[in-house]
């Protein structure tokens, strides 16, 4: 192919619309996130007349939108005003004036984590400066700190009475805390059910909090925490199914019917999530959502599959009727350039069994591979359209994309393993992906790819198995966790100091930093890089690009005026293309060979 030929083969692939349903406002309005024609923007379709409206005129990556409300015509969101440095401020767009987006209060930009709306004029959030994370309140024409949090949370919710969030507030890497902000005395409330649990995603319904907890057991259930009685107990469903589906995890869950506090969830285990409704299985598709907003009966969620592009669906939980109020299909001659796509497991080098999927190409096996290491390091790669590991896939690579000890969907005690030993037992996981992929007969040459913690594993695999990978690309990475502490804010402090363990181990961060084995890398390297991202700061990458040996070759590209997320369309065609492009040079296929 031509370099021509392969620009539109990936422009296509990349402009596959992606979805991610947010909730609903009054008059059958259905409200999501999409790239629909190029700009990532907040969007509503009209669930009868099936018409769509975009609501928001600039790019918006999604980060920080509060969940629209069903008695609500507007709908909130964080707006970044410093060019994807995440230095944001509190907007607000009505359903009936669609992209006049005007700003909500005078305000000081910060890094904002999680924002609710409860009614159409206040709103709750998490905001990080580079001194302190603080719970906010906003109305038109004024936006107060109400009160500190300790270490790192964000709000999940809110209503007339309370503020409710979740996060690591006792500062333990090992356990997250509820927060609890009673409105009318300012007095915030730290609740566990019991001290070292994992406690998530708190939901009001008057005073009572619906959350995921794993302090029973360990295992991650939806408990009810009443703050009026202060007493913590399981919903009861009168269905069997959901506790016979035996989920790991409760990505999505609220409540149905609150005035008769029957809830829904999503169960997810083996990457792959369900619905329920009061624990009965609401007929959902194999695949994964992203986003459910339930209106009356019907679960509205945005579904797809690692080989099926994304589309939204009503799905009637009485009748199990499904409609799809938005559909895509792969083109033909894009559908066949993909193989399958199967859930496998492997066993790593201290017998941690280690789930992963693996995406095959329509080329030959063995061929090359990508060893595709997800972000996070608390995510995954699920059942779930990923523009990335397609555009790989397309051109001709087969790809193995491992969830590591330390990625979600696996319960806390797989979540938890990586915490404290970044770059340790995960690192030598991923190492393992590529053994497997190669006795299973999938790979010959295999490159390492990722983004964000992806990117960093990348650079670190890199260093410390120089003669694995045939070449790596390293996005939005991590080369240096000491100069990347000194250049965070004070969340993203936190966050660091959770994930290595608790406190600032120097001689620790030092030795997980792929800058102390940049003279081992051997293999070419492509990295690319935003110039704003505050997430994942590009100094100590700059700095480690200079430091490579000499002949390894490499590529540097800076992308200006971009931060750590991605806002449009030719957002991720500037990550995917280099990428792609470098990977035909030194690792090809028959499809991307320059
Ligand atoms: P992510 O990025 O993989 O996109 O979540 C990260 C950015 C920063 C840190 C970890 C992950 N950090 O620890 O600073």
């Amino acid at each position: 192919l031509k370099v021509s030929e392969r620009i539109a083969l990936l422009e296509k692939l990349v402009q596959i619309p992606t979805y991610y349903v947010l909730g609903a406002l009054s008059g059958d309005r259905l409200v999501y996130h999409s790239n629909e024609g190029g700009p990532f923007s907040i969007w509503y379709i009209d669930t009868k007349r099936k018409t769509r409206q975009r609501l928001t005129k600039e790019p918006l990556p999604l980060i920080g939108i509060a969940e629209p409300r069903q008695t609500a015509s507007k709908v909130f969101f964080a707006r970044d005003l410093s060019k994807g440095a995440e230095g944001s401020k509190v907007f607000a767009v009505q359903a009936d004036k669609p992209e006049e987006e005007y700003p909500l209060a005078e305000m000081e930009p910060m890094r904002i984590l999680g924002l609710a709306s409860f009614d159409e004029r206040m709103i709750a959030f998490a905001g990080s400066t580079s001194s302190s994370l603080s719970l906010y309140l906003a109305r038109e024409g004024s936006c107060e700190k109400v009160a500190d949090l300790p270490g790192f949370g964000g709000v999940t919710d809110a209503n007339e009475r309370y503020v409710v969030g979740s996060g690591f507030l006792r500062k333990n890497p090992k356990s997250e805390e509820l927060f609890l902000f009673e409105i009318s005395t300012r007095s915030l409330k730290i609740f566990t059910p019991k001290e070292g649990a994992v406690n998530k995603g708190p939901r009001l319904n008057g005073s009572k909090v619906l959350f995921e907890s794993n302090y029973e057991d360990g295992k991650n259930r939806l408990y009810i925490h009443d703050a009026a009685s202060g007493s913590t107990f399981r919903p009861h469903f009168t269905s069997p199914d959901y506790d016979a589906y035996y989920p790991l995890e409760n990505p999505f869950f609220g409540w149905f019917e609150p005035a008769l506090g029957r809830i829904w969830a999503v169960g997810k285990r083996d990457g792959e999530m369900r619905g329920f409704v009061d624990g009965k299985f609401v007929p959902t598709p194999p695949g994964c959502f992203n986003g459910v907003a339930f209106v009356g009966s019907t679960m509205n969620c945005a579904h797809s599959t690692l080989i099926r592009p994304p589309r939204i669906l009503a799905i009637d939980s009485n009748s199990g009727s499904t409609d799809a109020l938005i559909e895509n299909s792969l083109p033909s001659e894009m559908r066949q350039k993909l193989g399958r796509a199967h859930y496998e497991k492997y066993n790593s080098f201290d017998g941690q069994e280690v789930p992963c999927f693996v995406i095959e190409s329509n080329g030959a096996k063995p061929g090359p591979l990508i060893v595709y290491v997800h972000g996070g390091p608390a995510s995954e790669v699920a059942n779930l359209w990923s523009a990335i590991i397609a555009s790989f896939v397309f051109s001709g690579y087969h790809v193995i994309a491992p969830n590591f000890r330390g990625s979600t969907g696996y319960g806390e005690e797989y979540r938890l393993k990586n915490v404290g030993d970044l770059g340790g037992g995960d690192m030598k996981d991923m190492v393992e992906a590529a053994r497997f992929a190669k006795e299973s007969g999938l790979a010959d040459s295999i490159a390492m790819c990722g983004y964000s913690y992806g990117g960093y594993s990348t650079l670190l695999a890199l260093g410390m198995y120089p003669d694995l990978f045939a070449c790596g690309v390293a996005g939005a990475s991590i080369a240096d966790w000491v100069e990347q502490y000194e250049l965070s804010d004070a969340a993203f402090k936190n966050i660091i100091e959770m994930l290595f363990g608790g406190g600032v181990n120097r001689d620790l961060l030092r030795e997980r930093s792929p800058v102390t084995y940049v003279e081992n890398v051997k293999a070419p390297l492509c990295i690319i890089h935003s110039q704003n991202d505050t997430r994942t700061p590009l100094v100590p990458i700059l700095k480690y690009a200079l430091k490579l040996p000499k002949g390894v070759p490499f590529e540097l590209h800076v992308k200006p005026d971009l931060g750590h997320a991605v806002a449009s369309v030719d957002d991720v065609m500037n990550i995917v293309f280099p990428a792609v492009e470098f990977l035909g040079k030194y690792l090809p296929t028959d499809g991307n060979s320059s």
